[in-house]
């Protein structure tokens, strides 16, 4: 797939689709203007006959308008331009591409890139709209027998630049658009393959195999034996009720020379049933999405890889099932972690946290620059901010603005939340260091303190992706996120290294 950037007009471009956007109340957008003036006021005819809605997201295809030399041309609103900013743009890149994702096309030009966009410049803007084109082409029907939908892919993507100064940002933009949504494609993929699929040992062999493709990355397994040997009891108790091994994933991307490496942790529960304290069966088969956490990871190093940063990343995925049997763990056990501190695990649904502090303990061995953890961990944080943004908390405030900075930029919000000593008492217990779950409300901050004990000599944040990992209902499938914000919070440290 080619991206190729133009100072054309967009009357007469070549193209087989030309997509441009229009504005409320007949303001009609830049390029739209243009062509109205030059095809006898058709598109304002056509919004006045209501034929076109101006309203953000709404489309309409034209075939053979007068004027123009594109095949069709695809009309899309963009609601009012006072309020056009960054996630306005994104939802109109999205439906755009979503209205054209059945059509056959050899190539289209994309001409929203023109409109002004607030705090939005045109490497951003080409980023988005091929994020847009990837997000509606992805699909999941591997595990479906019969006649599947075949898509067909643009050999080439053009991007119409009115001022092309910029074009070499905007290739930019499509090139690292490409990337990440490999990233998150693959975060995608592994989320939305059930337990008995991708198991811990699914989950290491891919990892192996992805680390085969990028030249600057590799790929180290942990077995149990390892993990014991390491005295990851707290990782260990999570698994004991399972047949399926566990694994402890440490991959590597290399892309510059001595330099502390930047650390994620993703959670990696392939299934949680909630073991012994079993879950409710409604909607427990959402629990093969407990792994998005260490989907995220394995998606954000193979973008990086893919965007060849120059800097150094290091992905550890505690993988795991946690399910019942007669040798799972029980609600009261008491279990001496990695870091030497014990934990009595009053739930074993509170699972995240026991595997999660054993992998941040084994990762101070790398000295990270930072090191962000990523867990669908707690239910408290759909709660509190919904399906809309991911929960951020840290012990680092410079860390903390960095990710919401980078959640911003890459529309894939976040939101801090706090963390402190009147949360961290209530992990007490009468019989261990701490308990694994808090004594009151406010449970994704008790988690994050939990996780707080094992992160003190790092610069640590943690992201609670409960609410934005994947999607419920009608829609269900993984969203990829938070690939995008992570993947532009490195690009960003990799900006200030090289
Ligand atoms: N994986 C779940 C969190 C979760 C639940 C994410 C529902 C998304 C939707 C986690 O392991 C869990 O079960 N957490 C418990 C913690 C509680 C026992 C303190 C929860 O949130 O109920
Ligand atoms: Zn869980
Ligand atoms: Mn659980």
């Amino acid at each position: 797939m080619n991206f190729v950037t133009t100072k054309t007009a967009a009357d007469t471009i070549n193209t087989e689709c030309l997509i441009l956007g229009v504005f409320r109340e007949k303001m009609i957008g830049e390029t739209a203007k243009y062509i109205d003036k030059i095809s006898k006021k058709s598109i304002s005819k056509l919004i006045t006959s209501g034929d076109i809605k101006t309203g953000l997201g709404s489309t309409k295809i034209i075939n053979n308008l007068e004027s123009v030399k594109a095949k069709r041309v695809l009309i899309v609103g963009l609601g009012n331009r006072d309020s056009f900013e960054a996630d306005e743009y994104k939802k109109a890149c999205e439906s755009a591409m979503k209205s054209i994702s059945g059509i056959k096309l050899n190539n289209f030009a994309n001409y929203l890139i023109v409109e002004k966009v607030k705090d939005l410049n045109n490497y951003y803007k080409s980023r988005y709209f091929i994020e847009a084109y990837f997000s509606s082409i992805y699909q999941f029907n591997q595990l479906k027998t019969g006649k599947k939908n075949k898509i067909s892919t643009p050999t080439k993507i053009i991007m119409g630049a009115s001022n092309s100064g910029d074009s070499a940002k905007i290739k930019l933009g499509c090139e690292h658009g490409k990337s990440i949504s490999v990233g998150v494609n693959i975060a995608k993929d592994l989320g939305n393959l059930p337990a008995n699929i991708c198991t811990p040992t699914y989950l290491a062999n891919e990892s192996k195999k992805l680390a085969k493709k990028y030249k600057k990355m590799s790929v180290k397994i942990l077995n149990e034996g390892a993990l014991k040997k390491l005295k990851m009891d707290s990782f260990l108790s999570v698994t004991a009720g399972s047949k399926e091994p566990a694994k402890m994933i440490v991959m590597e991307y290399k892309g510059a020379k001595k330099q502390r490496p930047h650390v994620l942790v993703g959670k990696g529960v392939t299934f949680d049933t909630g073991g012994i304290s079993i879950k409710p069966s409604a909607k427990m088969d959402e629990m093969k999405y407990d792994m998005c956490g260490a989907a995220t990871v394995i998606g954000v190093i193979c973008a990086v890889a893919e965007m060849k940063l120059p800097i150094n990343l290091n992905v550890v995925v505690p993988a795991c099932e946690n399910r019942p049997s007669s040798s799972a763990t029980l609600p009261g056990d008491i279990v001496k972690s990695m870091s030497g501190q014990t934990i009595e695990i009053l739930n074993t649904d509170a699972e995240g946290r026991l595997i999660l502090c054993d992998a941040l303990t084994y990762s101070e061995r790398f000295n990270p620059k930072y090191i962000v953890d990523v867990a669908t961990l707690t239910g408290a944080c759909v709660v509190a901010l919904g399906h809309i943004r991911t929960a951020i908390m840290s012990n680092n405030e410079e860390l903390s603005n960095k990710l919401i900075d980078a959640a911003d930029k890459a529309s894939d919000k976040a939101w801090k939340m706090p963390m402190g000593n009147e949360y961290d008492i209530q992990l007490k217990s009468n019989f261990a260091d701490m308990a694994n779950i808090g004594s009151g409300y406010g449970g994704s901050i008790t988690a994050a303190c939990f996780l707080g004990r094992f992160t003190k000599n790092m610069k640590w944040a943690h992201l609670d992706i409960a609410g934005t990992a994947w999607k419920s209902g009608a829609q269900k499938g993984s969203t990829g996120r938070p690939v995008p914000m992570l993947s532009e919070f490195i690009l960003n440290q990799s900006k200030k290294n090289s």
